[in-house]
């Protein structure tokens, strides 16, 4: 039997990491995972098994320990890449907790490059996001648009983070690095057994919605409809989760079969699609047949009017495009949350 070639994924039992591996292993690849559990639950496993009928690897425990990421690629040196997901993600407490964001993010990070390098594991794929654009003077954006100030802690971390892997490239010519700038991530996987969980009262849109739907919110509130948008809500671009974990794996491979053309290299994962909140509520009401109860208010503090990405970049050089539609990932959304309530 030939060797399975053997996939690190840190964070990989949250939102876009657990889709991500369903998606490597369907392709035929070993997968293991590193997950310190501080945002998702050990059940997520049984869930990837059920679907993929193969139970990923795991191991729990934190990348800001260096000594445990060390003793990790001592045992697993057979790794061929890796896919680093693993971080904190809520801008609102970023904010309150700036230093535990730099530390949970940043030597997270800085562990795993020191042991890929120790290790020969040149191949690494970074999970950054749009959020590096803040408010684009042009639309859509594309990967030479300017990185703008960032407006949290959360959204300084993906900035740095990209800046370390630029200056580690240059550095050391052996790695090999793509950066995946994500816009936004909505929806499910078909089988409706994993999905996003937001700990809580979620800050972002589609799980505000499918929570308001099925009665655990009362309402969901629109921020602000005085925008200069052609329905006055703001405009995003919202990117079914199984399109952006398959644009991983195409990564992986691109790394892994050495396509790549530099030995850093910055994606955008988007649509190229840009819809209004007030569009995604009429996607959600149109494939759920459910009336949403919502309330236009002021706009909230920090929001970007309008971003969407420029995908010809992605679609060109990694000959990936986004398939699935925000009706299809609304209906795999309101499918999931409704068996959440099973
Ligand atoms: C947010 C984060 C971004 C992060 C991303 C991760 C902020 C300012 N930005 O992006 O840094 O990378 O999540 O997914 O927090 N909306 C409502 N009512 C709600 C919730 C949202 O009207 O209850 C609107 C927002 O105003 C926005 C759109 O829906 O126009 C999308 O919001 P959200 O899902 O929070 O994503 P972003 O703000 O784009």
């Amino acid at each position: 039997m030939s060797k399975k070639t053997k996939i690190l994924v840190t964070g990989g039992t949250g939102y876009i990491g657990s889709h991500t591996v369903v998606e490597l292993q369907e392709k035929g690849y070993d997968v293991v995972i590193i997950d310190n559990l501080s945002n998702s639950g050990i059940g997520v496993l049984d869930r990837i098994e059920k679907i993929t009928g193969i139970r990923p690897e795991f191991e729990c425990f934190d990348l800001t320990d260096a000594g445990k990421v060390e003793n990790f690629f001592s045992r697993h040196s057979d790794i061929k890449a890796l896919i680093h997901f693993a971080a904190s993600k809520a801008v609102g407490e970023s904010v309150d907790l700036p230093l535990l964001y730099y530390q949970n993010n940043l030597s997270s990070m800085l562990n795993l490059l020191q042991a890929i390098r120790k290790y020969n594991i040149p191949n690494f794929v970074f999970s950054s996001s749009c959020t590096v654009y803040g408010e684009p003077d042009k639309l859509p954006v594309t990967e030479a648009s300017p990185v703008k100030p960032a407006t949290s802690p959360y959204g300084n971390t993906k900035q740095i983070g990209e800046e370390i892997l630029r200056d580690a490239a240059k550095a050391h010519s052996e790695l090999q690095l793509i950066s995946l700038r994500y816009f936004n991530p909505i929806g499910a996987h078909d089988s409706a057994l994993i999905g996003e969980l937001p700990n809580g009262v979620p800050l972002n849109l589609v799980p505000f919605i499918t929570q308001t739907a099925i009665g655990i919110r009362e309402k969901l509130l629109v921020f602000g409809n005085d925008y200069s948008t052609p329905d006055g809500s703001c405009i995003r671009d919202y990117i079914h989760v199984v399109d952006l974990a398959k644009a991983h794996v195409i990564a992986i491979e691109r790394l892994i079969n050495k396509q790549n053309k530099h030995n850093m290299e910055t994606f955008n994962l988007g649509t190229g699609k840009g819809v209004s909140v007030l569009e995604a509520i009429e996607s959600f009401e149109k494939v759920s047949g459910q009336k949403l109860n919502y309330e236009i208010v002021s706009r909230r503090p920090g929001d970007v009017e309008q971003v969407y990405a420029d995908t010809r970049f992605a679609n060109d050089e990694l000959g990936w495009k986004a398939q699935l539609s925000i009706d299809d990932a609304m209906l795999s959304a309101w499918r999931w949350e409704q068996s959440l309530k099973k």
